[in-house]
């Protein structure tokens, strides 16, 4: 059940017409129609219901949702994680708790700001997933229009009520599968730790070619470095003893990606060379 820490309840007609225009279906890509409390699909008539101004977009579901085959192990069961609004609040907490977690957003931080003045100033921005709005502060200077997303209703509405920045924003669920926007029509996008939470490759190719897909300028997304020095240690010290292998990629293969769908990989700072395995890869659409 959903347990929002406010009960305002905001006509959709406030924001959502922003980007009437540029949004599509999840599932058949036809445009969208806004109506008094619910949006619907002019093609499949599917609707879409608007919960404290919080449209719902989210289409849950991997590789087969989009055409391919399923593979054993997939992110279905990661996409219902934080869809209470208690648990959303312990990852969020968490963040804020721990020494070690609130370093770590520092130098999320400091990437992100690095990254970002790098590039024009955006109209529009999509963080997708935003969880409960860890990286908003450092995101919303960058853009005039902040579209916060994550397919976790409980992440939404936790954010909506505790996250505040001075940048106008719009709050949705959606999956970074089926981003339910037109082609090329928000100026940039930022993904940060979901893409080692996809146990299928299929998954995280799926997930940048979306990103991309949508992306105008430029996206930024985090991966799981495979030859960063944690992996490495990590591949070894399974030799000894088994050890869940990491979701991870090279960044030949981000950069290859990038290429075959209108982008090029023109950085990627890692999170910290001992410490972590993460990487921020910004890549320019051409
Ligand atoms: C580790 S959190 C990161 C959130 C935020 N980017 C941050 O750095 O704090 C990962 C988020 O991904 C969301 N998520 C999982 N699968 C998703 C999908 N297919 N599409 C969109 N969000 C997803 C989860 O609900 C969760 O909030
Ligand atoms: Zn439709």
């Amino acid at each position: 059940m959903i347990k929002a820490e406010t009960n305002k309840t905001k006509n959709p007609d406030e924001d959502l017409p922003f980007i009437a225009d540029i949004l599509q279906c999840p599932f058949c890509l036809a445009r969208i129609q806004i109506q008094e409390q619910t949006v619907r699909c002019v093609h499949c008539n599917k609707t879409y219901p608007i919960y404290q101004g919080v449209p719902f977009f989210a289409r849950t579901g991997s590789a087969d949702s989009w055409g391919q085959t399923r593979e054993q192990l997939t992110s279905e069961p990661y996409q219902q994680n934080y869809q209470e609004v208690q648990d959303a609040r312990d990852y969020n907490l968490k963040y804020q708790k721990y020494l070690l977690k609130r370093l770590s957003t520092k130098r999320e931080y400091q990437l992100l700001n690095q990254l970002l003045s790098r590039q024009e100033h955006c109209a529009t921005m999509l963080d997708l997933p935003c969880g409960g709005g860890r990286l908003s502060q450092q995101l919303a200077p960058f853009t005039d229009l902040l579209i916060e997303a994550d397919i976790a209703v409980g992440q939404i509405l936790f954010g909506k009520a505790n996250s505040h920045v001075p940048t106008r924003r719009i709050w949705m669920t959606a999956s970074a599968f089926h981003i339910p926007f037109q082609n090329s029509s928000i100026d940039a996008i930022v993904c940060i730790r979901l893409c080692h939470h996809l146990p299928a490759p299929a998954e995280r190719e799926r997930l940048l070619c979306e990103l991309l897909r949508v992306a105008r300028k430029f996206v930024i997304m985090s991966f799981f470095d495979y030859y960063s020095f944690k992996n490495t240690l990590r591949r070894m010290s399974s030799c000894l003893r088994y050890k869940k292998p990491k979701n991870t990629m090279t960044i030949r293969q981000v950069a290859e990606i990038a290429r075959k769908n209108g982008g090029e990989l023109v950085a990627c700072p890692s999170l910290a060379i001992i410490g972590s395995g993460h990487r921020y890869a910004l890549i320019e659409k051409k």
